[in-house]
């Protein structure tokens, strides 16, 4: 595989990411967004609100994954988590590593703010995201439409 590089988000990123997150969730639409507009939407406010957004890059520049994560996330309990909000690879690169290698570098920031255990959302049929999230250590906790899990840090 390519040498891949992480690096934080910038705003120049942004349209190669909606085209990215539409190409990933192509599979799943009903757990992406509908279009480009609200792909963008969304990618934008995850940039506003969170605390950590890192980008996989190949050594050609291109963008080829990301992760979102807040380390101060309020929970509907109003608890206060460590969430991993998204995460994305191309899935050129499926089944390479980098999904866990963007994963891991999320779950240190979460580790680093203090917690001593990560959530998040998945789709309740999205079997790829879930299996990857079992074997990274995540149960789920909730079930639904959309599955909460949890691991220990
Ligand atoms: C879920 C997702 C992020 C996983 O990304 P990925 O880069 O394929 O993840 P990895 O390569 O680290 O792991 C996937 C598989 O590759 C295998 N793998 C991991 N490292 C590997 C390596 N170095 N060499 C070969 N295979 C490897 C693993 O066995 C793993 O299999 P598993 O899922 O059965 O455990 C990706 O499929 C994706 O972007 N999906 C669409 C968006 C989505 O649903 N995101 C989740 C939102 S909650």
């Amino acid at each position: 595989m390519a040498r891949i590089t992480l690096r934080s988000f910038r705003d120049e990123d942004l349209p190669a990411l909606v085209a990215l997150y539409q190409r990933a969730y192509a599979e799943h639409p009903e757990y992406g967004e509908a279009t480009p507009e609200a792909s963008q939407r969304y990618l934008e406010w995850l940039q506003r609100h969170h605390t950590f957004f890192q980008l996989a890059e190949d050594d050609a520049g291109r963008v080829i994954g990301f992760v979102v994560a807040h380390a101060n996330w309020r929970d509907r309990d109003g608890q206060r988590v460590g969430e991993i909000h998204e995460l994305v690879v191309d899935p050129e690169y499926w089944g390479h590593g980098l999904g866990g290698r963007l994963l891991e570098a999320a779950l240190a920031h979460l580790k680093a703010h203090g917690h001593r255990r990560a959530r998040l959302w998945v789709g309740e049929h999205n079997d790829r995201a879930r299996t990857f999230y079992i074997r990274h250590g995540f149960r789920p906790v909730r079930s639904g439409y959309w599955v909460r899990m949890e691991k220990r840090l």
